[in-house]
């Protein structure tokens, strides 16, 4: 995987994140606290880094590993966001796990469901995987909305999946495999073609 690429549909572009990214992304974190803090993994051992230079050597450590594509997220050409593809596994598995966030002042535009949507056709039809996963908690009603739009299916609960906010938090387990969106994810959903999905949060809540 190159950390060159970018890819692009009208005003939003996923790009792999850089090493000068990580002032912007510092100053983005930590001037939207309230905003982010309710959905940011924490780390359950101790205090959480802050260090921005550090994470992004990390993420493009995944990237030549190649276990995961960290993109950063810009709206008109202006980083607004991150989009990560983590735990790639290719093989008899051949999946990821796919994360995000914007900040407040571009939210409601539909960015994120159009990052994800490129990013997911990009895991499947270039590096070729079968399944992509999206993780939430139920009380995020913002990012149960992404993958509504885009038609994943909801799977299941996992308890205390994640540490966020200094607690470990559940969270609802959606996915689409290849096989469900031949015609691609982004063309599906911009074409208006994602099938109204009815969830049933509350009795994957009761399983
Ligand atoms: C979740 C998140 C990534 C959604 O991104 P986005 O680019 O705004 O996505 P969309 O434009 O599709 O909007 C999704 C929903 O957000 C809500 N929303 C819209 N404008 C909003 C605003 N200004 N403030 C808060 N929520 C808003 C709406 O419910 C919208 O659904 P709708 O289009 O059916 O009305 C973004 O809200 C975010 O970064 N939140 C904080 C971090 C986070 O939750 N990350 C995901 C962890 S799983």
């Amino acid at each position: 995987m190159s950390n060159l690429f970018a890819l692009n549909h009208g005003d939003v572009t996923i790009r792999v994140v850089r090493p000068r990214d990580a002032k912007t992304l510092e100053r983005l974190v930590l001037s939207n606290r309230e905003w982010l803090r309710p959905w940011e993994a924490t780390n359950p051992h101790g205090p959480t880094s802050f260090d921005f230079k550090a994470q992004v050597r990390s993420l493009l450590r995944q990237l030549d590993n190649q276990e995961g594509l960290p993109f950063v997220i810009l709206y008109r050409d202006e980083l607004v966001g991150q989009l990560n593809v983590a735990n790639v596994l290719y093989g008899s598995v051949s999946s990821c796990v796919i994360g995000y966030w914007v900040i407040p002042q571009v939210a409601g535009k539909g960015i994120t469901p159009t990052a994800v949507a490129l990013a997911m056709d990009y895991m499947f039809e270039v590096i070729g995987l079968h399944r992509a996963e999206i993780d939430i908690r139920p009380e995020n009603s913002a990012s149960l909305r992404v993958v509504e739009k885009l038609g994943l299916r909801l799977e299941g609960l996992k308890r205390g999946y994640i540490h966020i906010a200094n607690a470990w938090r559940d969270h609802y387990v959606f996915a689409l495999t290849k096989e469900e969106v031949p015609q691609g994810v982004l063309n599906r959903w911009t074409k208006g073609l994602v099938p109204k999905i009815s969830y049933d949060y509350d009795k994957k809540l009761r399983n």
